[in-house]
């Protein structure tokens, strides 16, 4: 197994001396774990894509320590990412913008973007401004599965394909960053996250636009993604009590109503609060897969803005209700 670390100096500058010499190191943000690489060296970006099973034509986040160092790997920065970065950097926000030339297109997945974010986790601030320069990272998973949100996840979920996995305990947001893509003519949100649809307008003075057809390929986007190995179906809260029969003891249930008396399987309550229902959905989630269940409910979500990020991510770790789940 990898060494799980406490984040003393001394660890993160072993941490940032690793990165350096190539190998890989899994870190905390305030979103998820990351598999950290030095965004300089192609042979371990190539790494990241080995350990994690990824195909290489999904793109990497460039972490750095500091907003002015984006001008390094961006070879334009129009204004609105400035403000952006102003506003919401240290943060879960990544922001796409056009690469500078010299950018390995093993970092880009072959593209001529790049996706730039200064993480607020003050693990992975400390451990980039060591490093001295981008670290490229993805969420610390194999490819397709929940984002790790707890050291030992990371472990579970990577082995020995990581050296080095730096503890921050477990994280903040709990769901991956906001993506915007600023390269094209209009600002587009490709991924949900933390930093609203609404907070983006407000600085920009307009909304970003819905991700259609044509943008750019993001694993996050695949129907299925961030998904659990137990068969995951999503209900609407209303049909949840007569989907629930007392009996289930092979059934999961993540829900915001409350267990219901009797039930025999295993009932998750998160609240009631969006944010703070995203920081528990993974590890939640993650929990619920390992206890070798039949099967996994999910109550939906409220289709409004606070609850698009994690309706999203719902979306895509859950097949919709069947029309009569067997047995259930
Ligand atoms: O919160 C996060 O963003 C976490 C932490 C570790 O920072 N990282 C993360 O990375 O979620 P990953 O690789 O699992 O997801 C990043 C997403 C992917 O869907 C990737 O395709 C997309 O960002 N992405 C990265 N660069 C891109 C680019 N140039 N154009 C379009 N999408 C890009
Ligand atoms: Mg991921």
């Amino acid at each position: 197994m990898p060494v799980i670390v406490d984040p003393s100096p001394e660890a993160i500058a072993r941490a940032a001396a690793a990165l350096r010499s190539g190998q890989l190191v899994a870190f905390p943000t305030e979103t998820v774990y990351g598999l950290g690489a030095d965004a300089r060296n192609p042979d371990a970006v190539a790494a990241i894509f080995r350990a994690k099973g990824r195909p290489v034509d999904h793109p990497v986040i460039v972490h750095l320590g500091g907003a002015e160092a984006v001008d390094a790997w961006a070879r334009r920065v129009p204004h609105d990412a400035r403000a952006l970065a102003a506003a919401f950097w240290p943060g879960p926000l990544t922001l796409i913008l056009p690469a500078r030339d010299e950018v390995s297109r093993r970092v880009t997945g072959g593209q001529d973007t790049v996706g730039l974010r200064v993480p607020s986790h003050p693990v992975a601030l400390e451990l980039l401004r060591a490093a001295g320069d981008g670290v490229a990272a993805p969420s610390a998973n194999r490819f397709g599965r929940i984002s790790p949100t707890r050291a030992l996840d990371v472990a579970e979920e990577l082995g020995d394909r990581v050296a080095l996995i730096l503890d921050g305990g477990p994280t903040e947001v709990g769901l991956e960053s906001t993506i915007l893509d600023l390269s094209g003519p209009a600002p587009r949100l490709l991924r949900p996250g933390a930093i609203s649809a609404a907070a983006i307008e407000e600085v920009l003075g307009r909304p970003p636009q819905a991700a259609g057809a044509g943008a750019p390929r993001a694993p996050g986007r695949l129907d299925r993604h961030y998904a659990p190995g137990t068969p995951t179906y999503l209900v609407e809260s209303d049909r949840l009590a007569s989907r629930v029969r007392t009996s289930s003891a092979g059934l999961g249930v993540v829900a915001r109503q409350p267990e219901p008396l009797g039930f025999a399987g295993s009932w998750r309550q998160l609240p009631h609060h969006p944010d703070a229902y995203g920081r528990r959905l993974y590890a939640t989630l993650r929990d619920l897969d390992a206890a070798g269940l039949e099967r996994i409910l999910i109550e939906a979500v409220p289709p409004s803005a606070p609850w698009a990020a994690v309706g999203d991510r719902l979306r895509r770790a859950a097949e919709p209700e069947p029309v009569e789940v067997p047995g259930g």
